[in-house]
C-alpha cells in the first residue's frame, strides 16, 4: 500500500487572547437638551424610547483614525506592545478617512506601525466583533502574532442634523483589542458571524460609492448621510442578536448562568433589555454606557469591552459574551473566557 506523507509542516491552531483593551471618545459633549433646540425633539422622548443622555462629536479636523489611533495607543500601553510588533491593524469602519487609502493605513501612520499590513472592514456596528473573529484565524494559525483590531466611526460626519429620526442616535469614538497566543484555555472560545444582504436598505448610507456617485443634487436631498428604517431594523436587532448570542454559548458550550457579564452593541436600551429578557440574564450583568455615547457604530461594543475591563466588570477565568448587530445586516457574537 502506497505510504501517505506526513505533513510535517501543518501546524496545531493555537489559542488566542485579547491582551490588552483601549477606548477613546472626543471630549465634546452633545446633549439631549442641545438637540431640542436643533430638531423637534425632546429629552424625555431620546431617553424613554433610547436610553441615550449624551454623545460624543469630534472637533474639527478631527478623523477616524486619529479617534482609532489613540484608542489603539491605549491598549498598546496596556498590553505592553510597541508599535513596531504589530503585524496587522485591521480597522472596522463605515466612516473611513479617505475612499482609499484604507482608515488603518492613517492609523499606521499615526502609531509608527512600520511593520504592519493594514486593511479596513465594512461591517456596520457589527465590524469590531468581525475583526476579532479575522484576526484570531490569523493567529491561530500562526500567520501573525500581533494584531491590532479597531472599532471607530466618526458618525457625526454623515449624520443628517435635521433629521430626528437618526441624529439623536448616533456620537463618535473608537475602541481597540491587542490580540497575541497566549498559553493556555483561556482566550477566545468560540465566534459567529452572520449577515443578510436581503436588508441591505434598512441601514443605509445611499450616495457616494459607484452605484450613486456623489452630485450636487443627491447631496441636497442628504443622501449621502445615514438613513435608517427605525421600527423594521430593531425587530431585526433583537431576533438576531439573541441567535448569534445562543450560538456562540452554544459553540462554547456554555450556559448564560456561567457568564460573568454580556457586552452587548449599544443601540438602544430597550433592545438591549428585550436581549437579556430572551436570553434570561439580569440587566446588572449586562454592560451598558449608551447613556452616555450613544451609538458609536463599530466601536461601541469595543469601547463597552474596554471600560468593563477597566473597571473591573470581569475578572481573569470569567467568561463573558460580546454580542453585535448592524447595518448589513450583519451580526457577530463571541464567548471569551479572560
Ligand atoms: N424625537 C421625537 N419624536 C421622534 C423622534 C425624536 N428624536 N424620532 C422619531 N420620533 C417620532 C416619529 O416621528 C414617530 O412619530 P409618529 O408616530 O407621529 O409617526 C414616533 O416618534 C415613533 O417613531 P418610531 O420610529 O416608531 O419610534 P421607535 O420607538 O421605533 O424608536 C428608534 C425609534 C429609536 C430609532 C428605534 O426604532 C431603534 O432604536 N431602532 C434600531 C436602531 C438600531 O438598532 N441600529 C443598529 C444598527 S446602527 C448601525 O449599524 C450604524
Amino acid at each position: 500500500m502506497k505510504k501517505i506523507p506526513k505533513l510535517r509542516w501543518v501546524k496545531k491552531p493555537r489559542s488566542v487572547s485579547i491582551v490588552g483593551t483601549g477606548s477613546y471618545v472626543p471630549r465634546r459633549v452633545l446633549t439631549n437638551a442641545e438637540l431640542e433646540r436643533m430638531v423637534d425633539t425632546s429629552d424625555e422622548w431620546i431617553v424613554t424610547r433610547t436610553g441615550i443622555r449624551e454623545r460624543r462629536i469630534a472637533a474639527e479636523g478631527e478623523a477616524t483614525s486619529h479617534l482609532a489611533a489613540e484608542a489603539a495607543r491605549r491598549a498598546m500601553e496596556q498590553a505592553q506592545v510597541s508599535a513596531e510588533e504589530i503585524d496587522l491593524i485591521i480597522v472596522a469602519t463605515v466612516t473611513p478617512d479617505t475612499a482609499f487609502p484604507a482608515t488603518a493605513c492613517w492609523v499606521q501612520k499615526h502609531i509608527g506601525a512600520i511593520k504592519a499590513a493594514c486593511f479596513d472592514i465594512s461591517a456596520a456596528c457589527s465590524g469590531f466583533l468581525y475583526g476579532i473573529e479575522i484576526a484570531q484565524q490569523f493567529i491561530a494559525n500562526h500567520t501573525y502574532e500581533t494584531v491590532l483590531v479597531i472599532g471607530a466611526d466618526k458618525l457625526s460626519s454623515i449624520v443628517n442634523w435635521q433629521d430626528r429620526n437618526t441624529c439623536v442616535l448616533f456620537g463618535d469614538g473608537a475602541g481597540a483589542a491587542i490580540l497575541r497566543y497566549r498559553a493556555g484555555s483561556h482566550g477566545i472560545l468560540s465566534t459567529h458571524m452572520g449577515s443578510d444582504g436581503r436588508f441591505a436598505n434598512l441601514l443605509i448610507t445611499p450616495a457616494g460609492g459607484s452605484a450613486i456617485p456623489l452630485t450636487r443634487d443627491n447631496i441636497d436631498q442628504k443622501l449621502h448621510c445615514l438613513h435608517m428604517q427605525g421600527r423594521e431594523t430593531f425587530k431585526q436587532a433583537v431576533v438576531s442578536m439573541t441567535t448569534a448570542a445562543q450560538i456562540a454559548l452554544e459553540k462554547a458550550g456554555l450556559d448564560t448562568e456561567d457568564l460573568a457579564c454580556i457586552i452587548p452593541h449599544q443601540a438602544n436600551l430597550r433592545i438591549i433589555e428585550a436581549l437579556a429578557e430572551r436570553l434570561g440574564l439580569p440587566m446588572d450583568k449586562v454592560v451598558v454606557n449608551l447613556d452616555r455615547y450613544g451609538n458609536t457604530s463599530a466601536a461601541a461594543v469595543a469601547i463597552a469591552l474596554d471600560e468593563a475591563h477597566r473597571y473591573g466588570r470581569f475578572k481573569t477565568g470569567d467568561y463573558i459574551l460580546l454580542v453585535v448587530f448592524g447595518g448589513g445586516l450583519t451580526w457577530a457574537s463571541s464567548v471569551i473566557q479572560w
